[in-house]
């Protein structure tokens, strides 16, 4: 199984909001915030295509001259987590935020979602704040993170993070999965 990048385009909505309705089942956004994210020039969507089909999607929100941004959202569809795509995902992310300046990249993660803060830990955010019961109505603290990147370098475009699928998932990682709330939308304007 292999998988591709590229920039999410508004065809892509309906495909992406099957994913965020699984990914998140208790606070998916509505298809209208995310026509509004995509189209959104101050930051950036993308896609994973695997055989062809929508299988991932994660996106930045960084606007111009702004040195902090945000990683929106990030999600692969069940069936082919464990791959490192949603590593492939976010490091994409990161080399985009890297290109457009950003200096801080900030995001909120479910306090009960072991394996997205796994995934940030290993490249390089750090817990720098608690946000009480953020989650409603799960009641669930969100965590927010951080990463520095003044000193990284954008090593690719997203059409040249490519992959192909390791040999996992392995069983023994049973960890549970839970559905992670993403980042709050702006109710208007920039963030
Ligand atoms: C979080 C998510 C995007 C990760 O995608 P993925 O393709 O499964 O992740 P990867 O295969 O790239 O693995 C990246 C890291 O995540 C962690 N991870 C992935 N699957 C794991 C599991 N079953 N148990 C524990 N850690 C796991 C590990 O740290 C892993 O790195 P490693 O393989 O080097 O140990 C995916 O699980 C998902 O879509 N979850 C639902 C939506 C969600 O929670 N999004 C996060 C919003 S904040």
């Amino acid at each position: 199984m292999t998988a591709a990048l590229r920039p999410a385009v508004p065809d892509d909505l309906d495909a992406i909001m099957v994913l965020e309705q699984a990914s998140f089942p208790t606070d998916a956004w509505s298809p209208r915030m995310m026509r509004d994210e995509l189209a959104s020039p101050h930051g950036r969507y993308l896609v994973l295509v695997s055989d062809g089909v929508v299988a991932g999607y994660a996106g930045l929100r960084a606007p111009s001259g702004a040195h902090d941004g945000d990683i929106q959202t990030i999600a692969v569809a069940a069936a082919s987590r464990g791959h490192g795509w949603g590593r492939m995902l976010l490091c994409a992310l990161i080399d985009e935020a890297v290109r457009r300046g950003v200096r801080d990249l900030f995001l909120e993660v479910r306090a009960d979602n072991p394996v997205a803060q796994a995934l940030y830990v290993s490249e390089g955010f750090r817990e720098v704040g608690r946000r009480p019961r953020y989650y409603q109505p799960d009641d669930v603290d969100a965590i927010v993170m951080q990463a520095d990147l003044t000193r990284r370098e954008a090593r690719r475009t997203p059409e040249e993070w490519t992959g192909r699928a390791e040999d996992r998932p392995d069983p023994a990682r049973d960890v549970q999965n839970s559905g992670v709330l993403h980042a709050d939308l702006p109710s208007g304007g920039e963030e």
